[in-house]
């Protein structure tokens, strides 16, 4: 009747939460279950509207008005309810399969883009399959040699770009407009045309949580750099907050309450056909809170990070244990997912693991060898060090104990440190006077350097701008803006559902604005209607100094808080991409390994952002409102 079918709307409904819906728009107030606030439909000054948060469902006591989250949308926008569906779907990302319109291509952008990559994958899916070609023969033949043939290209809807135009020429037969292909970054703008972004890869299609195609990565066949080519950041594609394998992982997850986490595509793949079907990968990034975040929403009890055993694998290791603070210890009793972690034998990685050895195996490698990450952490120091000499034994014992920096007052920590000084031979005493001396670092080992934000500085707040002639000035401002964002949002807590994409997407400068962006989120995700004191005590359990920085003055009132978010939210999102073209520019600069192609391609896509990036300067300066 409404061209929807009842899985699409089934699925929407999963997806929107209406305590989440109802507190975009009016502030709740928590009552034991149940959601309060003023009704939306009617006027009043006492709460009787009521959120029943387990069945989905509202009542009004006042105007007697009540149903469901596709009803309050129809009511409160004022829509027939398959354009409330409508309205829900895009929120959720969710692609509805024949939404009436020619082709299922929805009128708004996001549908357009999600449409360009289902055909996309399916045009590259195609090519894979059919094409006679040498080049995707080659392609078959090397998904054959790695495993990764038979019915795997199928289920996991794989492909190969051949590239010279030809999924430009496809995608505009079927009516996408040059922009939209640029947009969904299948293809690139080169002399005022848009040409094919991959070419001579095998395509393995991202799909968001939903299943829906959103970004590509591609692998050389055989040897060549890049190995692999991943789609650049899109309004469908946030590489932070995407898993890959996710879609299929996250029914076996929510089953078992537990998460794998491997580094790559194959890896992935490989454990999913070795029947272990909960297992994800990050692309090509760390793992980000964000991405722990959205694991466990699905895993709720264990995420175990399979490493590499090979060089890369330790240093994504050691990366690992940033993660390491004091919620994870049972006194603070709040961390509700635990983390673990084992690294594989031999150099292999997981898919090459699962290949030599089956899923059993590797079952079995994780059951009965993954350790806390705590644990794990130490016990890596430990292993690499010298105990039979002195000098030796001194080393592995700092290396290991600092380690517990961030947890030093726990009882875990101490008795983690008397195991510590038993491997080295020290006596129990001397390691818990260590142990009480350490700093709690902000960061940790040589290793998370590479990837590590510049340590909190507190001279940094708003305001108070003392001892940061060290800082060149540009690098000064960008802080004091991410500090007075989050003040923002902790004073005005709507702002922060607003401004959630802002906080979840930002690559903080500070470390510790990172983690309170990523505790912010978790609040206003368990209670959309918290109010400014719950988020800065929240916030303070996690982060030590959170209520400096959140409860400073940030110059604003109620009347100019929204603007002014919004324009610091805009400033750190241009901010981000400057760095994306610096970092273009390097690599095109230092890696003289990079093709032709490659390096066009590279030239095109900075320069394109340049251009983007001079685009929202201009709109941004005139969104000032003199509140500068
Ligand atoms: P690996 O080099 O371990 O790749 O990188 P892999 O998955 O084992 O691939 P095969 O087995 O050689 O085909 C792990 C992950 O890091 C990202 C990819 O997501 C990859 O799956 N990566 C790696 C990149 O994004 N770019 C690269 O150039 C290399
Ligand atoms: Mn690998």
């Amino acid at each position: 009747m409404s061209g929807i079918s009842q899985e699409d709307i089934e699925r929407v409904r999963e997806a929107s939460d209406l305590v989440a819906i109802v507190g975009e728009r009016i502030p709740l107030r928590q009552r034991g279950r149940e959601f309060w606030c003023c009704c939306p439909f009617h006027n009043e000054k006492t709460p009787s509207f009521k959120i029943d948060p387990d069945r989905q469902l509202w009542h009004c006591f006042g105007c007697g008005e009540g149903g469901d989250v596709f009803g309050f949308v129809m009511k409160a926008d004022g829509l027939p309810f398959p354009d409330a569906v409508r309205a829900l779907a895009e929120r959720a990302h969710i692609e509805l399969s024949n939404s009436g319109n020619a082709g299922g291509i929805g009128s708004s952008e996001k549908a357009r883009l999600l449409a360009v990559c289902k055909e996309t994958a399916a045009f590259y899916h195609e090519q894979l399959m059919r094409s006679k070609t040498p080049e995707a023969q080659a392609a078959r033949d090397y998904l054959s040699s790695r495993k990764l043939g038979g019915e795997v290209p199928n289920r996991w809807c794989l492909g190969f770009a051949p590239g010279r135009g030809e999924l430009v020429r496809h995608l505009m037969s079927l009516g996408f407009k040059p922009d939209e292909l640029v947009k969904a970054n299948v293809a690139v703008q080169r002399d005022g045309r848009a040409r094919d972004r991959f070419f001579n890869r095998v395509m393995f299609p991202i799909a968001d949580a939903q299943g829906a195609y959103i970004a590509f990565g591609g692998r050389v066949i055989g040897t060549g750099e890049p190995k692999y080519l991943n789609s650049q950041e899109t309004p469908l594609f946030h590489k932070s907050r995407v898993l890959y394998g996710l879609d299929k992982a996250k029914a076996t997850m929510a089953a078992t309450g537990t998460a794998i986490i491997v580094e790559g595509y194959t890896d992935v793949i490989g454990l999913h056909e070795a029947g272990i079907t909960n297992a994800v990968a990050t692309l090509g990034t760390a793992l980000t809170m964000s991405h722990i975040r959205i694991i466990s929403r699905h895993a709720n009890k264990r995420i175990v990070y399979l490493f590499d055993g090979d060089a890369a694998g330790q240093r994504a290791a050691d990366r690992a244990l940033e993660f390491i603070d004091d919620s994870m210890t049972p006194e603070a009793g709040r961390m509700r997912v635990e983390l673990f972690a084992v690294t594989l034998p031999d150099n292999l990685d997981p898919k090459e693991y699962v290949t030599a050895n089956g899923g059993e195996a590797l079952r079995n490698i994780i059951d009965t060898q993954a350790k806390p990450l705590l644990k794990y952490g130490i016990d890596r120091r430990l292993a690499n060090a010298d105990l039979s000499t002195a000098e030796g034994r001194s080393k592995a014992f700092s290396d290991a104990i600092a380690v517990l920096a961030p947890i030093k007052d726990s009882l875990l920590a101490k008795d983690y440190a008397k195991q510590i000084a038993g491997v080295v031979r020290m006596r129990e005493t001397d390691a818990l006077d260590a142990l009480a001396h350490l700093r709690p670092p902000r960061r940790m080992g040589e290793g998370a350097s590479e990837n590590a934000r510049p340590v909190y500085n507190p001279d940094f707040a708003p305001g108070q701008v003392q001892g940061a002639s060290k800082l060149p000035p540009t690098e000064l401002n960008r802080r004091r803006f991410e500090a007075q964002l989050l003040a923002l949002v902790a004073q005005y807590p709507q702002l922060g559902l607003q401004h959630a994409d802002a906080l979840g997407d930002t690559r903080w400068h500070e470390r510790v604005h990172e983690q309170l962006a990523a505790r912010i989120l978790e609040i206003l995700a368990d209670n959309p209607a918290a109010g400014a004191a719950q988020i800065v005590a929240g916030c303070a359990e996690t982060v030590p100094i959170a209520s400096r920085i959140l409860t400073a003055d940030t110059g604003t009132d109620e009347a100019t808080a929204d603007t002014m978010a919004t324009y610091l939210a805009d400033e750190l999102a241009i901010g981000d991409m400057e760095d994306t073209v610096a970092e273009m520019n390097e690599q095109l600069k230092r890696d003289t390994a990079l093709e032709d192609d490659e390096r066009n391609l590279l030239f095109q896509s900075a320069t394109a952002l340049q251009r983007t990036i001079k685009d929202r300067r201009a709109a941004h300066r005139k969104t000032n409102f003199g509140i500068l």
